[in-house]
């Protein structure tokens, strides 16, 4: 049987006609009779829960027209299991997942789920693709703001825009991306106009402070030198985001290849080759030799062709840093 906080939390999410929550706690209930060894039952409950999702259709929100084009919304679906990265973001990742689904627990005790993080690492890192995961494994939409846009066309109203973009992070629960954050987070990110970027950024500290939403708020960055020392203590969460080690890379190829690895990959090569590579690189690299193995009818992406493909990134990332 579902437990007494299972039950209550139900009745609350339907009361509140709050779908995506009773769903989760529905998806919960399924977690707790599956480890009694009610198989059955947890299988029935993920039916109805899939079926209600597509019937019902995501969920629509509608931003004020004048923010088509600043805000993307969607609704990932790439589980946590796709990530590669250290034992210790993955362990962070887990808590904020951990501490949402539980947030009515903690909640009675007068504390908040964490739920304010700031990801920073070089591009092609995991970063956006976090995000996804997040909203994935929470089952909310994944609202992505386009900061540098958000500064430049805005230029004399970004905080209002801001102002706005936390009303709806208050209102509509979701995962909130605010990508190329230092656009906002630099000191002296946009030099022609000095006071303007800081009062932006003095109205975001001040929304940042007060949201006390049940939304997950993530900031995103490739330069951590432009960010204001202001904000760290802002976030529950400061992420670093590196470049995948031996042991990643080889989980990542192993991972992006699937059913296209061929059994006697020589990794000795592929670590050492892909070496200056990001995930999204290596990530692309997998992607052209599988495209290529179907393509010439082989069906496995052998050692020669994943060095080819890796070679070919490894030039294109040379070709642009020069
Ligand atoms: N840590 C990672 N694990 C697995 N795949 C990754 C990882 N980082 C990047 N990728 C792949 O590269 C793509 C782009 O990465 P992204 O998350 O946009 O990088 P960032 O936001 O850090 O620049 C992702 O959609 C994914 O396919
Ligand atoms: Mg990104």
């Amino acid at each position: 049987m579902a437990t007494a906080e299972q039950l209550k939390s139900l009745i609350q999410s339907h009361l509140s006609d709050d779908a995506e929550r009773f769903y989760s706690i529905a998806l919960q209930v399924a977690a707790h009779e599956a480890r009694q060894g009610h198989i059955a039952l947890a299988h029935d409950i993920r039916n109805i829960v899939d079926t209600a999702r597509k019937t019902k259709g995501a969920i629509v929100i509608r931003f004020p027209k004048d923010m088509l084009g600043l805000v993307l919304s969607e609704k990932p679906n790439i589980a946590r299991s796709a990530l590669v990265i250290s034992k210790t973001l993955e362990e962070r990742i887990e808590r904020i997942i951990h501490e949402y689904q539980q947030q009515h627990k903690l909640k009675s005790h007068g504390l908040s789920h964490r739920r304010k993080v700031l990801l920073i690492g070089p591009p092609g890192t995991g970063k956006t693709m976090t995000a996804k995961v997040l909203a994935y494994e929470l089952h909310l939409q994944l609202h992505t703001i386009q900061v540098d846009r958000l500064v430049t066309k805005f230029m004399g109203e970004t905080s209002s825009k801001l102002r706005q973009i936390f009303d709806l992070i208050q209102n509509e629960t979701g995962v909130y991306l605010f990508d190329e954050f230092d656009a906002i987070g630099g000191e002296r990110s946009l030099e022609n106009d000095v006071g303007e970027m800081r009062r932006v950024l003095n109205s975001f500290l001040q929304f940042i402070e007060q949201n006390a939403s049940d939304s997950i708020i993530v900031a995103a960055t490739n330069s951590p030198k432009l960010l204001d020392k202001a904000l760290f203590r802002r976030f529950d969460d400061v992420m670093y985001y590196e470049q995948p080690n031996d042991d990643e890379r080889k989980r990542l190829v192993a991972n992006v290849l699937g059913t296209y690895l061929h059994p006697r990959l020589v990794w000795k090569k592929i670590i050492s080759e892909s070496r200056d590579l990001s995930h999204a690189e290596i990530d692309q690299a997998c992607r052209d030799s599988i495209k290529n193995a179907i393509l010439t009818e082989q069906y496995k992406v052998d050692t020669t062709a994943l060095l080819n493909a890796l070679k070919e990134r490894l030039g294109a990332h040379n070709g642009l840093r020069r």
